[in-house]
């Protein structure tokens, strides 16, 4: 089985002379099909700057990052950009969706770029918008929904193109903690119907909803936790399995 991360001694380094920030400095991460992984760490640990490397978004000055199997750390930008489009949806913490346009045609707009055709964009949408539980908002523009709701539209638009690979970045960064847990929620349901998901956050409680934690520390991971001892609690406590 190819693993959909498979990144091996990235390092980034930012500026040039006594400026120099290495704000990745070894960083390895493998992540299989099917897996849950939240990258944890404080502010500055390089949690950004991994995203954006692991995204596509950002080339590593040294290392190799294998995505899906291909070695995308020596891509040119235009090739990268087609292996992104292909490969990743994106969840960032501001949710970006365009205010002009319903839900709906928000979730839309990505496999209309993609050459999907309208009816059959419209069919997965709306499928879209269901998962995520905002049938009844479909027609709703951004600034008529809640932020978690808004974000749940956002989870929905990064999953339209079937990625390989679900990024998110802090999504609940921006939400009150209700909010938040509805979107983790749809999260761990994408999760478990096969999504390989990435998150990256410094809350510890909303990593718990991974199935393991990578912890992050100055540029590099420095320790990996399996089983989640809040995570367990929580479900033996709800009357969940752990
Ligand atoms: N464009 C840049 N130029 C110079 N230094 C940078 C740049 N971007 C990030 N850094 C530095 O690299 C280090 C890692 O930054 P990064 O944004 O990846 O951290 P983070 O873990 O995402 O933090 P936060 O939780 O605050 O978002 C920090 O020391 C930061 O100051
Ligand atoms: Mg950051």
């Amino acid at each position: 089985m190819t693993a959909v991360i498979d990144a091996r001694g990235l390092t980034r380094i930012y500026g040039s002379g006594e400026s120099q920030v290495a704000a990745l400095a070894g960083f390895d991460l493998t992540v299989e099909p099917g897996e849950f992984v939240a990258v944890m760490g404080a502010s500055g640990s390089g949690k950004s700057t991994a995203m954006n490397i692991l995204g596509c978004l950002d080339v590593p000055d040294d290392g190799t990052y294998l995505l899906d199997g291909k070695n995308v750390g020596r891509m040119g930008a235009r090739q990268l950009a087609r292996v992104r489009g292909r490969t990743i949806g994106f969840v960032f913490q501001s949710f970006n969706l365009v205010s002009r346009m319903s839900a709906l045609r928000n979730v839309e707009l990505p496999m209309l770029y993609a050459g999907v055709s309208r009816r059959e964009a419209r069919r997965r949408a709306t499928a879209a918008l269901d998962m995520v539980g905002l049938s009844h908002r479909a027609t709703h523009r951004p600034s008529e929904l809640s932020g978690g709701q808004q974000q749940r539209v956002a989870v929905a638009r990064s999953l339209v193109n079937t990625p390989t690979l679900l990024l998110a970045d802090e999504p609940t960064g921006n939400l009150d903690s209700a909010s938040a847990e509805q979107v983790l929620e749809v999260l761990e349901a994408i999760n478990r119907a096969g999504r390989t998901i990435v998150l990256i956050t410094h809350d510890h409680d909303v990593a718990s909803h991974a199935g393991r934690i990578a912890h992050m520390r100055d540029g590099r991971i420095v320790a990996v936790d399996t089983r989640v001892p809040a995570a367990a609690g929580a479900a033996v406590a709800s009357g969940g399995t752990a």
